[in-house]
Parts: structure tokens; sequence; C-alpha cells
């Protein structure tokens, strides 16, 4: 096969030029990393669970109208998705404490917030993704005010569905961060979701026993991040028939 051109290479993804014009292709890493990258490990599966995991999360956002880059998955490592410019910025929802907002308000992990608090970052891993205001974002021209409006609306959106499906199957939805990109439609230009959705990307705690579920596991060494996200992976019926490990090894039998 030809060999494809790599457009940039991330943490967690790969991005090469897609088959079709407009189109890139999503290669899904098993690289973790965590506090910018100081902390890294690869983690066997990783990458193939948060494929299947993003493409559930972004085809169930489409059905219910959510615009996202998503357009097809191609293999258990790779996805085609819709090229934008990336907005740079984080966009982070949450509900309850935990993380970094925790840490900055001097707040118990775990409490639920008296609404859902919506949080920018600029995108610079220089810089640790610093938090940044409306103020920030607007004097720098990072996004438009019509872009802000409608950036909180997709990021609330999402949150709804999200915290649905994840309830439903026993996960309380935390938190998240997601990505949005601009894509033009003739003189139009509108935002749509990118990136990923994944357990790197959100906390997710057992609504029962409060045990965590995503990247927290790797960040503060909780055990097996691959049995974390197969959980998820299983609860949502999301795996290939026949397996709690996409990735398993062939077992001998004597
Ligand atoms: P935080 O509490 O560390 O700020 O993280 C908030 C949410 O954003 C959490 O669900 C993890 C996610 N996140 C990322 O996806 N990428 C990042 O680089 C960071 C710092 C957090």
């Amino acid at each position: 096969m030809a060999r494809r051109k790599k457009i940039y290479e991330g943490k967690a993804k790969i991005l090469y030029e897609g088959p079709e014009p407009g189109t890139i292709v999503q290669y899904f890493k098993d690289d973790a990393t965590a506090f910018n990258a100081q902390k890294h490990d690869v983690i066997e599966g990783k990458g193939v669970l948060n494929n299947l995991l993003s493409e559930f999360f972004m085809t169930g956002l489409g059905n219910v109208g959510v615009p996202t880059h998503f357009i097809k998955r191609m293999n258990m490592r790779e996805q085609m998705v819709r090229a934008c410019e990336i907005v740079p910025l984080e966009i982070i929802v949450r509900n309850y404490a935990a993380g970094s907002l925790a840490k900055r308000l001097g707040l118990d992990e775990g409490g639920q917030l008296p609404r859902p608090i919506v949080e920018y970052c600029l995108k610079d891993d220089a810089l640790g993704d610093p938090l940044v205001s409306e103020e920030h974002i607007a004097a720098f021209g990072w996004a438009s005010q019509q872009d802000m409006d409608d950036i909180l609306s997709l990021a609330l959106r999402v949150n709804d569905f999200l915290s649905g499906v994840l309830f439903g199957v026993g996960i309380r939805l935390a938190d998240f961060k997601i990505e949005v990109g601009r894509v033009y439609d003739g003189d139009f230009q509108r935002l749509i979701l990118a990136d990923e959705i994944s357990p790197d990307s959100c906390r997710l705690w057992d609504i029962e026993t409060g045990q965590k579920l995503d990247k927290d596991v790797f960040r503060r060494d909780l055990g097996s991040l691959t049995d974390a996200y197969t959980e998820v992976a299983r609860r949502l019926g999301v795996l290939p028939r026949g397996g709690a490990t996409p990735m398993a090894k062939p077992t001998l039998i004597n």
C-alpha cells in the first residue's frame, strides 16, 4: 500500500491524510501520557478501545443531531473523520468536583456541582494548556462571540447525551474535555465536534462503588487501565463479538 502522508502526531493519536479530499484518518495509539507527557507508558489495546468508544459516542451524538467530524471507522485502530480547523481551546464540562477544579478551589473530590460548569483551556502543550477566560478568548481572537455561544450549547448537549448514556450503564460522568473544529460549507462556516470522546478525555465513576474507569487509573496508579476501559466498553456493548479483551493474545490449550 502506498505510504500515507502523516499530517500530525500527538500524544495519543496520529493524523494521516485521508483517502478522499477533505478527510483525515485518525490512528489511535496505545500511548498513555499524563501531566503534559511527564508520565508515559504504552498500554496494549488502549488505542483499539478508544477508537471503538469514540466511534460509539460520536455516532450516538450524530444520531441526536450534534454535528461531529466522525465519518466511519476503518479498522480497529483507525477512523475516517472530516478535516476541520481545530479551535485552539480545550472545552471542559464538569458535573462533579474532581481533578484540577477540586485542587484549584479546595473542593473535596466527588461532590456534585450546583450546575454543570464549563471551562476553557488554551490548547498549548508548551504552556501546559492554561485555563483561560472568555475575555482572553475574545481579546486574542481565538474564537468569536458567536463561536463561544455555539461552543457552550454544543458542550451542554454533549454533556446531556453522554451523562444519560453512561448513567444507563451505571457510570457517572464527572467531567470531560472536548475539542471543536471549524468547517466551511460554501460561504458559511460552522463548528463541529472533533478529536475524540473516550475514557482518556472523561472522568467516569462507577455509580455503585465510585471505582474510577478512566485515565485517572493511569495518572494515579490505581490498577489496570485496560481493565477499566474494557469495563466501560463491555457495559456499552461496543466490544467486538466474543471478547472482553479485543487485543487478547491467543492462549495455548494443553
Ligand atoms: P482536569 O481536572 O485535569 O482539568 O481535567 C478535566 C477533564 O479534562 C478530565 O475529564 C480529563 C480531561 N483532560 C483531557 O482530556 N486532556 C488533558 O490534557 C487534561 C489536563 C484533562
